[in-house]
Parts: C-alpha cells; sequence; structure tokens
C-alpha cells in the first residue's frame, strides 16, 4: 500500500466505478464543487463488478485505487454500490488518503427520508447479498422493514445506452423488477447501484410519486464535500476540471458520458491498462 501523504487542494478527487454508473456522482460533484479537478475511472473493460465473486471485487476494486492513488489524488470516492459494500473496512481505513463508499450516505438519507420504516432497496446481486444498505439503516432506524432486490440487467442495460425514459426494454426490465418492492409497499427506494439514477425517471413512473428515491451518488458528493471541508482541502473556484480514465475503447464511453454529464461534460477520455497495478 502506498505511503501516507498530506494532499494539497489542488489535488483532484480521484472518483471510480466499474463504468458509467459513477458519473452520476461525478456530476454532482460538478455542480455542487466546480471548483475541485477529478480524475474518474471507469474500469469500463471488466464491468460488470456486481455479478462476480467477493474475491474478484475486492480485487479489482485495489487495483482501480491504485491507479487513482498514482494521479496523487487527495480524496478516495467509490461510486459503486457494489464496491462500497464489498472492500473492507480494514483495508479502506488505512489507504493513504481519506475514502468514502456510496453505503453509509444513502441509507442515512433514506433513514432521514422515510415516514413508514418500510425502505426499499434495489441494487447489484453482489450489494444484495452483502445486506450493507440494511445494515447501516438498521444502526439508525433498528425497526426499519427493509425489502432488498437484486436487478442485475440494469447495469449492462445503462452501459449500452437503454437509459432513455422511453425505453421500453428498460421500463419492462424495471417493472418485474420493482414488484418486490412494490408489493411491500415501500415509501423510500434507495437507488443503491450508482448505475440506476440513469434510470430513475423509469423507477419513479413505475413507484408512483408517493416513492422517494434515493440517489447514492448525490448524497455522497455531499458528504464528500463536508469531508473535505473539514480536512482543509476544499478547492475554491469554479475552474475545476475533469479527466476520464477507462479501461476498455474510450468512445462509446466518450458518447454516452458527454450524453450524460450534460453541460458539466468536458475532459479528456484516456484507456489504461489496470491490470498491472498492484492489488495488496
Ligand atoms: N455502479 C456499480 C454499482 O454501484 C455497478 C456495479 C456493476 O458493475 O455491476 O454497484
Amino acid at each position: 500500500m502506498a505511503e501516507r501523504f498530506t494532499p494539497l487542494p489542488d489535488a483532484p478527487i480521484g472518483v471510480f466505478d466499474s463504468g458509467l454508473g459513477g458519473l452520476t456522482a461525478v456530476r454532482e460533484l460538478r455542480r455542487i464543487l466546480p471548483g475541485e479537478n477529478i480524475v474518474y475511472f471507469g474500469d469500463t473493460g471488466r464491468v460488470p463488478y456486481g455479478s462476480r465473486s467477493t474475491d474478484t471485487i475486492v480485487h479489482y476494486a485495489k487495483q482501480d485505487i491504485a491507479f487513482l492513488l498514482e494521479q496523487k489524488v487527495k480524496f478516495i470516492m467509490a461510486a459503486c454500490g457494489t464496491v462500497s459494500s464489498t472492500l473492507p473496512a480494514e483495508y479502506t481505513d488505512a489507504l493513504p488518503v481519506a475514502y468514502t463508499g456510496v453505503v453509509e450516505s444513502a441509507a442515512r438519507a433514506a433513514a432521514d427520508a422515510t415516514r413508514t420504516g418500510r425502505i426499499g432497496v434495489i441494487g447489484t446481486q453482489a450489494t444484495i447479498r452483502s445486506q450493507s444498505y440494511a445494515a447501516h439503516i438498521r444502526s439508525l432506524l433498528p425497526d426499519a422493514e427493509i425489502t432488498a432486490t437484486a436487478c442485475p440487467l440494469f447495469v449492462p442495460l445503462v452501459e449500452n445506452g437503454y437509459f432513455g425514459a422511453d425505453n421500453t426494454v428498460t421500463r419492462l426490465v424495471a417493472q418485474d423488477y420493482l414488484k418486490e418492492v412494490q408489493a411491500a409497499q415501500v415509501d423510500t427506494l434507495i437507488l443503491g447501484c450508482t448505475h440506476y439514477p440513469l434510470i430513475a425517471p423509469i423507477i419513479a413512473q413505475i413507484m408512483g410519486p408517493g416513492v422517494t428515491l434515493i440517489d447514492p451518488g448525490r448524497c455522497t458528493a455531499l458528504a464528500a464535500k463536508a469531508a473535505l471541508e473539514k480536512a482543509g482541502l476544499l478547492r475554491s473556484g469554479t475552474d475545476g476540471a475533469a479527466r476520464y480514465f477507462v479501461s476498455d475503447t474510450p468512445d462509446s464511453f466518450a458518447r454516452l458520458s458527454e450524453w450524460f454529464l450534460g453541460e458539466y461534460s468536458g475532459g479528456s477520455v484516456t484507456r489504461i491498462s489496470v491490470e498491472g497495478y498492484p492489488a495488496d
């Protein structure tokens, strides 16, 4: 593991995900912290993570983090519910810079939002298997009734651009996946994977107006701001830039990320090979 060092405010924030999903957190970071420089890594060559074993996810995530540390980032955000649910705290606590996943902030937002205590969680298979969201929610609301459903097709659908509000394929899949949380009459639904906010309009239509959707990227961007402020590491101004790195061809990433980031898009996209990075 890299040596601890004292980061400076001008250093970038490092954000990573298995693919496009973490851009939902980047968009929020760029909106609320326009002075920050961001280095984003999307492991597009190895997406999806959520259907893999714990060992493999941990191995991949450690390599992703090693790449970001090489970029001399001041803070690391795992903008991935799967990684956040899987990386052990003994590892993340020992990182040379501060780290946050998305689970804690999203669980807190859900606990604050619910009126009935009935909370739904949707996520990848690995995230649901870990019960990470449920554990955090129960630490805040011991009597919460939690209904958790894995939605393994959502990530490939989003990665392939099937996220328009009128996409009939994604709508059909979502209708099936959301049956259980609908039957449980949840009033709050955690979009427990950072890819899911891209299809939030479809999910919102199916769940109806009485259900609050929790976007983990948004909650975590706010938590990152608070953490950086506390550490004296906020970069002021509005001239922050973003650089994007991917582990497979940058073409589709560049196209989809532009569509998704909208006014916050911009920044070079470079392909790197992540396999050679250490996973210790
Ligand atoms: N965005 C990732 C998450 O939040 C997707 C994981 C995957 O690649 O399956 O879980």
